[in-house]
């Protein structure tokens, strides 16, 4: 038998966890190319998920953690949700692990902790037409094409989802 959990709460060890998940390779994602400062990111994001300022709604399989959503409350505007990372473990995925996540974080997000959102943005290499298509399957459009972060690493798709609350 399997056991799967899912939460959004997150002591230090846990917040610890959900960053190894996303320091794994990734199989569509060479990351020193695609996002060069990708362990200075991770090293701020699990501190700021132990703190709070991100959230991450992650799985565990066992006592494994195997996948992670991580979010927040756009600094620039407070009507979206800005979705700033998707990953699930290379041996947990085609089980909806990241379709049960992603929708478990729009809700969480839009419903408990931040009321009012809009919005939920994402954004992802346009070379990562597997994400692009996970996105699209969940109602997620392209909103603009750019390079995002300046770095000379590709451009970036954005993409968004209104809020539809159930
Ligand atoms: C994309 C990802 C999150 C999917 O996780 P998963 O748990 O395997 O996905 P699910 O089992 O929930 O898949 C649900 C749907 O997504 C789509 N999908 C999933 N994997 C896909 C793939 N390899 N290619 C195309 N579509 C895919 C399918 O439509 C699937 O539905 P279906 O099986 O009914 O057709 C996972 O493969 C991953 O972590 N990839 C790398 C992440 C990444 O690039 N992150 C950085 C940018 S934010």
């Amino acid at each position: 038998m399997t056991n799967f959990r899912f939460t959004n709460e997150h002591s230090s060890a846990g917040a610890a966890d959900v960053i190894d998940v996303l320091r794994r390779p990734r199989l569509w994602i060479p990351t020193e190319h695609d996002y060069p400062n990708h362990d200075a990111w991770l090293d701020k994001t699990e501190a700021q998920i132990a703190s709070g300022a991100k959230r991450a709604m992650s799985g565990y399989m066992g006592n494994r953690a195997i996948g992670a959503v991580i979010y927040r409350q756009s600094p620039e505007d407070l009507d979206i949700v800005d979705i700033r990372n998707i990953s699930v473990s290379d041996d947990a995925r085609g089980r909806y692990v990241g379709s049960f996540l992603l929708r478990n974080a729009e809700l969480e997000a839009s419903q408990i902790d931040f009321p009012g959102t809009r919005e939920f943005v994402v954004d992802t290499k346009i070379a990562n037409t597997e994400m692009i298509e996970f996105l699209m399957s969940h109602g997620y459009s392209i909103k603009e094409i750019t390079d995002l972060y300046g770095l000379g690493a590709g451009l970036d798709a954005v993409m968004a989802k209104p809020v539809q609350l159930v």
